[in-house]
């Protein structure tokens, strides 16, 4: 039993992300006394900007014609996709910025993407592994609300992780984080703090279930 986790906030100890993914990893490890846990950290040590098209470029050169640049690229995706299928379960912790991904979890999908084991049509190494996505946003964007579907990470976040490299994902969701940050959300501060229970409670559900289902799909 092992796990990779994933953080992507760039608000250090402030993060609502961090917060959520540590309650469902507690878990996990309570479930899994001793279990090895492997991180990275995006928004604390962002991947070079440069890595991904370096990546991409070596698909129209020769191998003996590569760059420095292009062969640490290389490697690089190499090391990332390494790290994330050696694992028996992900977790991943990735918030919503100016109505999108991060950039940090764009860019190290999109290296991983360049491994041909974890490019669409590949041999997809993480089917049947479970995995968490724990996401939050300022407000809220759900059916009803003035701005229905302007959240634009989750549906793409959801594409990758299950659709594409076939993960059995669970995601835990806690919205309106900036009540108490933006005075304009101040009258939703009851609903804030009951959303904030509800995810908390998910991701404690989350991680326990995840030791179960990592349990079960390693047989
Ligand atoms: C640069 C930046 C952009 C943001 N953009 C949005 C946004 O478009 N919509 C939204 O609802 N919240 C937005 N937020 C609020 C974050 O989604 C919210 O603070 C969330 O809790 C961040 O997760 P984290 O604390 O783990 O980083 C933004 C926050 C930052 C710092």
């Amino acid at each position: 039993m092992s796990l990779f986790r994933l953080d992507t906030s760039i608000l250090g100890t402030r993060s609502s992300t961090v917060a959520l993914a540590d309650l469902v990893e507690q878990e996990w490890r309570a479930a899994t006394p001793g279990a090895p846990v492997v991180r990275r950290h995006l928004g604390e040590t962002p991947l070079p900007p440069t890595a991904w098209s370096a990546a991409v470029s070596t698909r129209f050169t020769p191998p003996d014609r590569h760059t420095p640049e292009q062969r640490d690229a290389l490697v690089l995706a190499a090391a990332l996709t390494d790290e994330l299928v050696a694992a028996d379960a992900v977790l991943c912790a990735a918030p919503l910025y100016n109505f999108g991904v991060s950039q940090h979890l764009k860019a190290w999908v999109d290296l991983v993407l360049t491994d041909p084991r974890m490019a669409p049509g590949g041999d997809k190494p993480l089917t049947g592994r479970p995995a968490v996505l724990v996401t939050a946003r300022g407000g809220a964007y759900g059916p009803g609300t003035p701005r229905d579907g302007w959240d634009h990470a989750i549906g793409w976040m959801r594409r990758i992780f299950s659709d594409v490299w076939d993960l059995e994902l669970t995601v835990v969701e806690r919205e309106l984080t900036l009540v108490g940050v933006d005075p304009a959300l101040d009258r939703f501060t009851e609903l804030a703090a009951r959303t904030r229970i509800a995810a908390e409670e998910q991701a404690c559900a989350a991680g326990r279930n995840l030791a179960l289902r990592e349990r079960a799909s390693l047989g």
